[in-house]
């Protein structure tokens, strides 16, 4: 079973950007704990601060993977392009948020992702990727 988390804008700075809100924990230490977590999932990491690689990555593994796991951050609120292309693809699509957006902003209450997502899983802090994953793995 083949697993792409995408991460999108400051999320590569995910154990240092605002730790009360996003904790302490860098994703490269996180990732490895999963990989070891389900050695049976072919699980594959790729971040991007670029709005037009993680469309370009969505595209690539979109047509062959089993899912996707995708926290596009910032690009979720604003990205029409990435939501257009979520649309575009058959892989099925896990939208995930450490935070609970809900709690925060307004402009974090919108999502161009979420019409065309499996779900939406939010507020977990990192065990949402988890809980993402796990939602792919248990399809039926
Ligand atoms: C985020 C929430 C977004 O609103 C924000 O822009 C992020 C991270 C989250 O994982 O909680 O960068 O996607």
């Amino acid at each position: 079973m083949n697993i792409i988390i995408i991460n999108g804008p400051n999320l590569n700075l995910l154990g240092k950007r605002e730790p009360e809100i996003y904790g302490n924990e860098t994703f490269k230490k996180y990732f490895k704990k999963l990989q070891e977590k389900y050695p049976n999932v072919n699980l594959e990491y790729f971040q991007s601060n670029i709005e037009g690689e993680i469309i370009n990555k969505i595209q690539e593994v979109g047509f062959s993977y089993d899912g996707i796991v995708l926290n596009a951050a910032a690009y979720t609120h604003t990205s029409v392009g990435i939501g257009d292309a979520t649309k575009a693809i058959q892989t099925p699509v896990v939208e995930v948020h450490i935070s609970n957006v809900y709690q925060r902003e307004e402009f974090r209450h919108k999502s161009f992702i979420a019409p065309n997502a499996k779900g939406v899983i939010a507020g977990f802090g990192m065990n949402s990727y988890e809980l993402a994953i796990l939602s792919l793995i248990n399809k039926d």
